[in-house]
């Protein structure tokens, strides 16, 4: 089995390559990345040396490099998971997460439409998506993979856009499409501006950690190697044309979460209790910020097998734990643009 991974630079990417390559040497793994400011190929230094991986350097945005790519590498499947991924930036900058999300996805679908005509029951297309989709919830309630898409954001709409691109090419050209969508990850590899990875970078650094409005928004929280696990046994075993909801059925509030972190950065840092609490600042609200989302991974429990392997309380140990002992790899991704970026977007209140 040949298999394109695209994204594979990025948080996320990085767990899946890394546990496909390792546990199955018999399949020939592409990374195909644009390494944008998210993608880090330093993320896969531990597994870069394998001889079933190679690295692609590539934009999806460009079809003909992607149907260049189909034709020398003719691959049998692909996991996509490239992406513009940050709701804040897709705020200020919502033309790049069209470009990439919703063109890219189906520059993607057509080289396989393409390549892989006449063989469509031997290939698959994995397109790795988000809970963002189905909008937000109120105080109860769960998404369901039947739940209606209501996205709110234009990353989430993007995000939206691509999810049904995919459902119409199996609908409407046979090809074998699977679809996941899944909540928040957490873990190692990530890129410090999103809430853990920037809270526990901020902590160590005795800066400021900025929390939106009051803290109340509410995620379903998943280790990231549970989400990589769950693409894995999806991959192989789904149904052509089906969709799975991945989630760790772990909801916290942004600010209960932060307040647990504080409490394990101060044991970690040999701080006195309550220490790193007094760095939490309350900044303006994010535009449009959904209150809650919650996933129902019900089917892929029942159908599938799958469950999260991990506590949450242990599974923000061990990203603590990785964070502090990888700190040449934050230094690495906190310099340059991510500064004045980061200055522009958290003004304090
Ligand atoms: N992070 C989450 O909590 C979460 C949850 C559910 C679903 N997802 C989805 O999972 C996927 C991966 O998310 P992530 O958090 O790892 O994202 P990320 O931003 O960390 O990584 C995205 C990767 O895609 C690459 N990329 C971006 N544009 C590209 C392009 N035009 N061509 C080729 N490569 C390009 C980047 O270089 C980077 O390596 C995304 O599709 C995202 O929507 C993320």
């Amino acid at each position: 089995m040949k298999l394109i991974i695209t994204g594979g630079a990025g948080f996320i990417g990085s767990h899946v390559v890394r546990r496909f390559v390792t546990n199955y040497p018999q399949y020939s793994i592409i990374n195909l990345d644009k390494l944008t400011y998210a993608g880090n190929l330093a993320n896969l230094q531990d597994i870069e040396a394998a001889p079933n991986y190679r690295f692609i350097k590539g934009d999806i945005t460009d079809a003909a490099f992607i149907d260049g790519l189909f034709k020398d590498e003719q691959p049998d499947a692909i996991i996509h998971l490239a992406a513009e991924s940050h709701v804040d930036r897709s705020i200020s900058n919502p033309i790049e997460f069209v470009l990439t999300n919703v063109v890219g996805t189906v520059n993607l679908l057509n080289a396989a439409r393409k390549h892989w005509e006449g063989s469509y029951d031997q290939k698959r297309f994995y397109h790795v998506s988000t809970d963002e989709v189905y909008g937000a919830l109120g105080e109860s309630g769960m998404f369901t993979e039947e739940t209606k898409y209501d996205p709110h954001s234009p990353y989430s709409a993007s995000k939206a856009g691509s999810d049904h691109f995919v459902r119409a090419y199996h609908d409407t050209y046979g090809l074998d499409t699977v679809i996941s969508n899944c909540s928040n990850n957490y873990g190692s590899h990530h890129f410090p501006e999103k809430l853990i990875p920037l809270a526990i970078h901020n902590i160590t650094q005795n800066k400021p950690v900025p929390v939106y409005g009051k803290g109340e928004n509410i995620r379903d929280w998943l280790w990231v190697e549970d989400h990589a696990r769950a693409i894995d046994v999806i991959f192989h075993k789904a149904k052509a044309g089906d969709t799975y909801n991945i989630g760790g059925h772990n909801e916290w509030k942004n600010i209960d979460l932060i307040r647990l972190l504080c409490q394990i950065m101060d044991r970690k840092l040999g701080r006195t209790a309550g220490e790193s609490e007094k760095l939490i600042t309350f900044v303006k609200d994010r535009a449009g910020h959904d209150l809650r989302y919650a996933i129902d991974s019900t089917k892929l429990q029942k159908e599938l097998g799958w469950v999260p392997s991990l506590q949450f309380e242990e599974g923000l140990e061990k990203t603590v734990d990785w964070y502090l002992e990888n700190e040449a790899w934050l230094e690495n991704v906190t310099s340059g643009n991510y500064q004045s970026y980061y200055k522009e977007q958290y003004q304090e209140r």
